[in-house]
């Protein structure tokens, strides 16, 4: 049993030392070591030993097995770092080659409309405020001279968390809030941007749009501040040959309250399908802000007066986009996005 021993661990390292691939090495290591190998065969004839020597060769075993494993696995080591080092030799690498552009991201169209439109303010001097989107009943509604059963709740169709806590359905009540976070009639120039939510959906509505609410308050502040403010602002935004047209309208929380429209930019007041023939287009809401609303909030309608505006950023880029369903924003399909690179 020992010469077998013997002789078996010669003939393996006798056969290690011709192995030159891995391939190879492991074959040997089956060939020997493996269920059927012959390592195994001799452990099966141990059956026929006497009690005393079983142990004893059961040791030899084992320490053969063991030295033999750990030479293979020594020499497999040595065969990887081989085989690595002769492919690093063989690669060549092109440095001509041009590098991969890495994939670059772009605004999206309402962002950028969003952006212009603040920018534009700025210049102005007006301050950018922003308001909660999950608001309550007193500055969605009550703030802005809308009390409980007014009929004009009807107008803006909500979302209802709570009796109490609503998504807010306009920037309006940032108003509110800016107002009352001021003291002694300290003169206001802001605008608020944000998401706003009512339950519409269709070509020209969504549940979720974004508006920039408009904010002015000082002394002697008129509706010609408010004309001004917003033709220059819509000549920024639409091309300094766009006109402008005050019509009267209703808001609660103005008076008097006026609807803004432009000239038609797509056929330039002529009349066409998208101004539906009569040469204008809506684009916002204002007023002189309700001496209520001043009161309510902390200001004397004796002393300042003030102008606010609301406007729907989807409606705008749309307009200047030329993009005729509103949708297209929130679908997210590429091929619509793209082209706002
Ligand atoms: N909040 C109004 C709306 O969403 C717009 C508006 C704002 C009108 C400010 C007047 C003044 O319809």
């Amino acid at each position: 049993m020992r010469e077998k021993l013997q002789a078996l661990k010669e003939a393996a390292l006798s056969d290690l030392e011709k192995i030159e691939s891995l391939e190879a090495l492991k074959n040997l290591k089956v060939q020997y070591l493996g269920k059927k190998g012959s390592l195994t065969e001799i452990l099966r004839g141990m059956g026929a030993l006497s009690a005393e020597e079983r142990p004893k060769i059961g040791q030899l075993v084992n320490e053969l097995r063991a030295e033999l494993e750990e030479k293979i696995n020594a020499f497999n080591k040595q065969l990887e770092e081989k085989d690595l080092a002769e492919k690093i030799a063989k690669e060549k690498v092109d440095i001509s080659l041009p590098g991969r552009v890495p994939a670059h991201g772009h605004l999206h169209p309402i962002t950028l409309t969003m952006r212009e439109i603040k920018s534009i303010f700025m210049r102005m001097g007006f301050d950018v405020t922003e308001g909660p989107e999950i608001e309550n009943d007193y500055f969605n509604f009550e703030a802005l001279n809308l009390p409980k059963d007014h009929p004009a709740r009807d107008m803006q169709d909500s979302f209802y968390i709570t009796e109490e806590y609503l998504l807010r359905t306009h920037t309006s009540p940032v108003q509110a809030r800016t107002m009352q976070s001021k003291k002694n009639n300290e003169p206001v120039r802001m605008i608020a941007p944000g998401k706003v939510y009512r339950r519409d959906y269709d070509a020209t509505h969504s549940p979720m749009f974004h508006q920039v609410e408009g904010l002015v308050i000082d002394q002697e502040i008129s509706l010609a501040d408010l004309k001004g403010t917003l033709e220059l602002f819509l000549k920024e935004m639409f091309g300094s040959s766009v006109k402008i047209r005050l019509r009267p309208s209703f808001f609660p929380f103005t008076e008097p309250s006026a609807e803004v429209d432009i000239s038609c930019v797509i056929c330039g007041g002529k009349g066409c399908r998208v101004c539906k023939n009569s040469g204008w287009l809506e684009i916002l809401g204002s007023g002189m802000v309700h001496p209520n609303v001043l009161t309510m909030s902390g200001y004397d309608p004796e002393v300042v007066s003030g102008f606010a505006f609301g406007m729907g950023v989807e409606r705008i880029a749309m307009l200047k986009y030329g993009i005729d369903d509103l949708r297209l924003f929130f679908e997210n399909d590429l091929r619509f996005i793209r082209q706002f690179k």
